[in-house]
């Protein structure tokens, strides 16, 4: 593979993604909002840049080189405060897009887009594809959404872009099936009928790979191939190990985020990808 690639937020997964385009053979640029970062980014992508979306005084010239362009962006806080989510899904990336329609370049450009399952909110544990509504009852998932419609938008500027929706994230360093069995015999306030969607760090790279080299544009689920409810989930996980199970709530908590959606990922597996790890029960995912 040969071109320039970028990659918006090296973070856990921009990071890992820009690694491996590096490793393809293509030129990469890595951005971080933070120069304390910088140095890192020198051991992961031939040009670290700090760059801010939103943020006016932020050079984004670098865009106009790129062949491909992966927006890897989140909030940094732990927390969900609006604010932060509003300062980098809504004006965040409302800037970028602005700044990518404005590029200095004729060189075609993808764009992928990163964003969640978490979208498709509250569906009551039926299936749902890239067709279904989204949840905009909540306030995080409505600004997710107009992230999305805002780069999706790109592909009328002569910009082909795709939306990958991701489940929640685990891999290397991020030992999910450990931290779950970790709440064995112990109370955890959420509701464990409900039925999340997961993904490997692994997936999600090869996913990224998948949408650029074959132009991808639109909206794809980028899931594992697990359904359950997070009851079922972790005591598969505890019975492995001998362990107790985790006791979950059987209902909502008020202001809860609700996710319970069986996310399909067949709209990218007709086109041929698929996945390398089915779920994280899988037993070769050593985290
Ligand atoms: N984690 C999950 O389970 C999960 C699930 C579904 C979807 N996702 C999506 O997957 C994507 C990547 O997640 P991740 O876990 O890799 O996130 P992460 O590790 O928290 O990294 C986020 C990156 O975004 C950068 N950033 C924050 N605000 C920015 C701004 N205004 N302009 C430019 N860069 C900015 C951060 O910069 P610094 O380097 O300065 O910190 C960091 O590099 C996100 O879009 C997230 O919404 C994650």
């Amino acid at each position: 593979m040969a071109g320039r690639f970028g990659v918006i937020g090296c973070g856990y997964v921009g990071s890992a993604a820009a690694r491996h385009f590096g490793l393809m053979g293509l030129e990469v640029t890595g951005t971080t909002t933070s120069p304390s970062r910088l140095q890192e980014l020198c051991g992961i992508v031939e040009h670290p840049r700090i760059y801010r979306a939103g943020d006016s005084r932020s050079d984004a010239s670098f865009l106009d080189s790129l062949d491909g362009l992966l927006i890897a962006i989140a909030p940094t806080t732990m927390s969900m405060e609006e604010d932060q989510y509003r300062s980098v899904y809504g004006t965040g990336v409302s800037a970028l897009v602005e700044s990518i329609k404005a590029r200095q370049s004729d060189r075609p450009l993808h764009v992928s887009y990163l964003s969640s399952a978490g979208v498709y909110g509250n569906q009551f544990g039926e299936i749902c594809d890239e067709s279904s509504p989204i949840d905009r009852s909540n306030s995080a998932n409505a600004l997710l959404a107009d992230a999305e419609n805002a780069v999706l938008a790109l592909n009328n500027f002569g910009t082909s872009a795709c939306v990958l929706r991701l489940g929640g994230i685990y891999g290397p360093n991020k030992d999910i099936a450990s931290y779950i069995r970790s709440a064995s015999g112990q109370m955890v306030p959420k509701n464990g009928s409900h039925i999340n969607a997961w993904v490997h760090l692994h997936d999600i790279v090869h996913g990224i790979n998948f949408a650029f080299e074959n132009r991808l544009h639109g909206i794809f689920n980028l899931v594992d191939d697990l359904q359950v409810s997070r009851r079922d989930l972790s005591n598969l996980l505890c019975d492995d190990h001998g362990l107790a199970p985790v006791i979950w709530d059987n209902h909502d908590r008020p202001e809860a985020r609700i996710f319970n959606a069986r996310v399909s990922n067949e709209k990218l597996k007709k086109l041929g990808f698929q996945p390398s790890v089915c779920s994280m029960l899988d037993p070769v995912v050593a985290a």
